[in-house]
């Protein structure tokens, strides 16, 4: 049977994960966020009032008033993001956001990712998997692609070594199992562009973004 998509399934556990590295990473400096899948908004609705978020922009593949409808893996894919902050809760596979991220990341930041239930159950390996897998081309049989599954959040989060990127800190949420939710601390070697501080982005957030949750 095919399970229902649900927005935010595991809202306790989300939260959790969120708020432990928002305090102890951004309690001294400014957060500035990029929830690179509002939805609804929910977690960063509670976040922001919890947290002091200095900037915070969303936006999704789905249209809503106000929002930027975009795939945001081409946000990602750019250089210049401002944001020190990214949410990546996809319903399925968060690793094409991550790759595209990867070469882009150019301070110390805090990524959030959830693998749902279509990467968790699926049948099929993502591309972005398959390299991470170092499988090329080759199409594993069904029976051991759950097993790769598995396998995949370690050998995807080790790809940040390809881009000069330590991760200091990786932690798995606990939760029911449908997904997997992963809260990861990056921090670039000499990698820091001089003079770009954090919120101060080459390409400028217009100021009517700040309000669309
Ligand atoms: C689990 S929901 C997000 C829930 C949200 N974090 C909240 O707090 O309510 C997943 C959302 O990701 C969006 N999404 C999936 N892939 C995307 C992409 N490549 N770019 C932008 N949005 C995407 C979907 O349209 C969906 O609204």
């Amino acid at each position: 049977m095919m399970a229902k998509k649900t927005d935010n399934h595991n809202l306790p556990a989300k939260l959790a994960l969120r708020r432990y590295f928002l305090r102890k990473y951004h309690s001294s400096g400014p957060a500035h966020v990029l929830d690179c899948c509002q939805g609804g908004g929910v977690l960063w609705k509670v976040l922001r009032k919890e947290f002091a978020v200095a900037s915070y922009w969303g936006v999704d593949l789905k249209p809503k008033k106000g929002r930027l409808k975009i795939d945001s893996t081409r946000i990602l894919a750019q250089t210049g993001w401002p944001q020190n902050v990214v949410d990546i809760d996809t319903y399925g596979s968060p690793w094409k956001h991550w790759e595209a991220m990867l070469p882009n990341v150019s301070r110390p930041t805090t990524v959030f990712l959830t693998s749902g239930m279509v990467a968790l159950g699926g049948t099929s390996l993502t591309k972005e998997v398959k390299e991470a897998l170092g499988l090329g081309g080759i199409m594993p049989p069904k029976a051991i692609v759950a097993k790769l599954q598995a396998i995949a959040a370690s050998y995807c989060l080790a790809r940040a070594c390809n881009h000069n990127i330590i991760i200091s800190e990786a932690i798995e949420a606990v939760s029911d199992g449908n997904a997997c939710y992963i809260g990861v601390r990056l921090e670039p070697i000499e990698n820091e562009q001089p003079g770009l501080q954090p919120g101060c982005s080459e390409h400028p957030i217009p100021e009517e973004e700040e309000s669309n949750v």
